[in-house]
């Protein structure tokens, strides 16, 4: 994310709705390119045969002109820094964070309860569950920052050829999953507090029981969170094959553009 330098001024929003920053002093500036780019040496380098100021001997363009043509370029490479937020064309960079962060500790959750269902009773056992429940607790926060960081960023929209149905579905099944990332933390912790079990994150902090001791509530809990368990599976499933049609039938960068180390236009 770019921070405005208090000798920054914001510039016309683009149609992509990012706010393109432009240092005041520009036109003035004889070293405008490194009032531009601070001390970086990797954009300086990068600028350094740019006709942004005339090589000795050359008639200067009008100065209009030169400075616009530099303000330009200060515009193109101050987007390179912008990628971490999303455009109306592209995730950014702290969205496709979460969502393969998200992905990754999914796969841990089934992991940690298939060792520890394979384990006799005891502390190790305990032990994987209480981390599964831990990852649990920091998938719901990150589902929390998630959803904050969508409503304060432009969403790229889906390619216009989509039938009607296949954005429906879309829609149907990124709600769905958005809805499972909260649930499935929330019934799990559900279940431990009525089961009389504590919930810590990861030992750092103990979290307040959200319901009293009730075995049948805890019955009704387990099978829920069991059976949502296989839901999630489901619809990410789904999910990740409408993903990989994207790429392979329609040929479009639906996929590339949520693909960490990638830049789309
Ligand atoms: C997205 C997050 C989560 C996923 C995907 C997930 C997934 C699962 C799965 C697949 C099982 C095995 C169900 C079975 O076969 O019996 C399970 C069990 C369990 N989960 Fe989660 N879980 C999540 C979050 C949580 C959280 C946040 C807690 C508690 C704070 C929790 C507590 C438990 C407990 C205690 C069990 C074991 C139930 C038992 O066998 O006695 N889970 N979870
Ligand atoms: C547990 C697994 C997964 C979950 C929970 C998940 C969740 C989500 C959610 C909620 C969105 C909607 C983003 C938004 O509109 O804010 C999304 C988008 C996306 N996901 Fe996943 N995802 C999972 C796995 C995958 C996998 C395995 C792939 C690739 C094969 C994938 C590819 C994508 C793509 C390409 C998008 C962007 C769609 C677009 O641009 O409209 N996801 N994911």
């Amino acid at each position: 994310m770019v921070v405005p330098h208090p000798r920054q001024s914001a510039a016309a929003i683009h149609q992509n709705r990012e706010q393109r920053l432009c240092r005041l002093n520009l036109v003035r500036a004889p070293f405008a390119l490194r009032l531009c780019f601070g001390h970086s040496h990797h954009w300086r380098r990068r600028l350094a045969h740019r006709p942004c100021a005339p090589r000795k001997g050359e008639r200067s363009q009008s100065s209009h002109t030169r400075y616009a043509d530099c303000a330009n370029q200060v515009h193109a490479l101050k987007l390179n820094r912008m990628t971490l937020r999303n455009t109306t064309a592209r995730w950014g960079g702290i969205t496709k964070t979460f969502h393969w962060l998200i992905v990754a500790l999914i796969i841990t959750q089934f992991v940690l309860i298939k060792l520890a269902q394979n384990l006799p009773a005891g502390g190790e056992k305990i032990e994987l569950y209480a981390r599964h429940k831990s990852v649990g607790i920091t998938i719901l926060m990150l589902a929390i920052l998630r959803l904050l960081w969508r409503w304060l960023n432009p969403v790229p929209a889906l390619p216009d050829t989509l039938k009607p149905y296949e954005r429906g579905l879309a829609r149907f099944s990124h709600a769905a999953l958005y809805t499972l990332l909260f649930v499935m933390p929330l019934t799990g912790w559900m279940m431990s507090s009525a089961r009389n079990f504590p919930v810590s994150w990861f030992h750092l902090l103990q979290l307040p029981d959200l319901v009293p001791p009730n075995r049948p509530l805890y019955d009704f809990l387990h099978e829920t969170h069991e059976t949502l368990a296989w839901v999630l599976v489901a619809v990410a499933t789904l999910h990740a094959l409408g993903a990989l049609k994207h790429h392979f039938v329609y040929k479009d960068n639906v996929l590339r553009r949520m693909l960490p180390f990638t830049r789309t236009p």
